[in-house]
């Protein structure tokens, strides 16, 4: 079956995993991430609780800057690689839906889920995550699918994932969205948000303690990223030998 943009390409939502180059390539791995993201949308839509909910979109949201970030930083600079001869009006387009999204989310992970506005705040994130991923799985992907070899779109897929694992977890939606400024930035804050991260779920709001915390667990999440920024070359570095 054909895309509905009408490009003359098959959709990677309608190719089977082995068309796709397996479960790790990057067109794999896109796809499942977007139904991932699709599955929380739904959970949102079926829960009534307001506090559930926001536990709800405080993952979703969580998910949806990782995978933004594997792209920005990995799939979206592949693809100008791979395809020179292209504008970048696609991946431009793409990462101003994600400006919108960090900055929806940011707005939500102040606000309280019961109150007036919040749910409406929410649907458009929603939406412009669903519009997103139509026009990576009908449009990016399959162009980039044309010009990439299985080996190239496996070593692209590792790397994704290895970003997808170092990524920042809240919303920075004044982080630049091309590299290197948002791999330099990434890094840093990718280190910050994990502190803040493990010392929130470890400690009560408000308590002297968390500062302390912040301080200690910043080690550890500085070695966690560096690792994997190591793991994510040495992918690369395999990938390109293949
Ligand atoms: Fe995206
Ligand atoms: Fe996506």
């Amino acid at each position: 079956m054909t895309n509905p943009r009408r490009n003359g390409l098959t959709s990677v939502a309608d190719q089977s995993e082995d068309e796709l180059g397996g479960a790790g390539s990057v067109l794999w791995r896109q796809r499942a991430d977007h139904a991932d993201l699709d599955a929380l949308m739904h959970a949102y839509d079926a829960e009534p609780d307001a506090d559930a909910r926001g536990r709800i979109v405080a993952e979703f949201g969580e998910r949806a800057l990782r995978h933004a970030f594997a792209e920005e930083t990995v799939l979206f600079p592949a693809y100008r690689r791979h395809l020179p001869g292209d504008d970048d009006e696609l991946t431009a387009h793409i990462e101003g839906d994600h400006q919108q999204v960090n900055e929806l989310l940011q707005d939500l992970q102040r606000a309280d889920p019961a109150s007036p506005g919040y749910d409406a705040r929410v649907r458009r994130a929603f939406e412009v995550v669903r519009h997103d991923a139509h026009d990576e799985e009908d449009d990016l992907l399959p162009r980039l699918q044309q010009v990439a070899d299985v080996g190239e779109l496996r070593a692209i897929g590792a790397a994704w994932e290895a970003a997808r694992r170092a990524s920042p977890t809240r919303p920075h939606p004044k982080v630049p969205r091309r590299p290197p400024g948002n791999v330099v930035a990434g890094a840093g804050l990718a280190v910050s948000d994990r502190v803040k991260d493990a010392v929130d779920a470890a400690l009560p709001v408000g308590s002297a303690r968390r500062a302390v915390g912040r301080g200690a667990l910043a080690v550890t999440a500085a070695a966690v990223v560096v690792a994997a920024v190591r793991r994510s070359l040495r992918g690369g570095r395999a990938g390109r030998r293949r």
